[in-house]
């Protein structure tokens, strides 16, 4: 698995928001994405998955150009995004929406549906959870819930803008454990977070967006050691 993108561009009008960003994920590897507020990271990801068209630069996924095709398309080929604000289906059990997703998102029968359900229930620690409705979860399980639905899409790339907003210290680190058990060799990870720390529990590399601009892209260890980096945002946020 290898995402490659090469030269992305973006402007709203005369403001530029993407410039000329490039970088290489391969499967079994997360990519950090940081950044002060209005950087451009969300714009990154909507260049990714092409609800927002990019002015110029390729998204390949596995040598396949994905840069003119719709968003559908692009999950269709397993670049998919999950929901900053998980909304749940109330009367739904946890299992259920597994379900769905694995019919509706990978196109599964019902018989290879529920065996899925079951794998990612085991794979992000929700079997014990699994005869709970949408609505009766806590936040934290309202968010393992959307990365299962994710995981149960069967996607390539998965997208994380922000997911641990809302989240107290203690579940972040639920969460930074979740994600790092998903690692796999066919799948990408590119996650958008403010905690330096989260990230680098988790990321192989973290690239730090300025004005739209790639400003670094290296270890984790090097990316928050970086004097630009703690100029420009680390020493903006205390808890980081
Ligand atoms: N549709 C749009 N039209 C015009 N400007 C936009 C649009 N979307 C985003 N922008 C601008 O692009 C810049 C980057 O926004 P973006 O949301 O990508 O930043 P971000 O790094 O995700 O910030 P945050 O940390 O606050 O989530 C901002 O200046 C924003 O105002
Ligand atoms: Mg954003």
């Amino acid at each position: 698995m290898m995402l490659e993108v090469r030269g992305l561009a973006k402007a709203f009008g005369a403001l530029t928001v993407i410039d000329d960003v490039s970088v290489t994920v391969s499967g079994g590897q997360a990519l950090g994405v940081m950044g002060p507020n209005g950087a451009g990271k969300s714009t990154f990801f909507d260049l990714l998955t092409g609800i927002t068209p990019a002015d110029a630069g390729q998204v390949c996924l596995n040598g396949t150009d994905l840069s003119r095709l719709s968003t559908e398309a692009r999950v269709r080929h397993g670049l998919v995004r999950a929901f900053q604000i998980p909304k749940p289906f109330a009367t739904l059990t946890v299992r259920e929406h597994l379900i769905l997703a694995a019919t509706a998102g990978a196109g599964l029968d019902r018989k290879a549906a529920l065996r899925e359900a079951d794998n990612v229930l085991e794979r992000t620690g929700l079997t014990g959870l699994a005869a709970q409705t949408g609505g009766s979860l806590r936040l934290l399980d309202r968010k393992r819930l959307e990365l299962a639905k994710t995981l149960a899409t069967r996607p390539r790339v998965i997208l994380l803008d922000e997911i641990s907003g809302g989240l107290t210290e203690g579940e972040v680190h639920a969460l930074v454990d979740l994600i790092h058990s998903l690692k796999s060799p066919d799948l990408v990870i590119l996650w958008i977070e403010h905690i330096a720390h989260a990230l680098s529990a988790t990321c192989d590399r973290i690239m730090m967006l300025h004005l739209g601009r790639k400003v670094i892209e290296d270890t984790p260890d090097k990316v928050t050691s970086d004097a630009r980096v703690r100029e420009l945002y680390l020493g903006a946020v205390p808890h980081a």
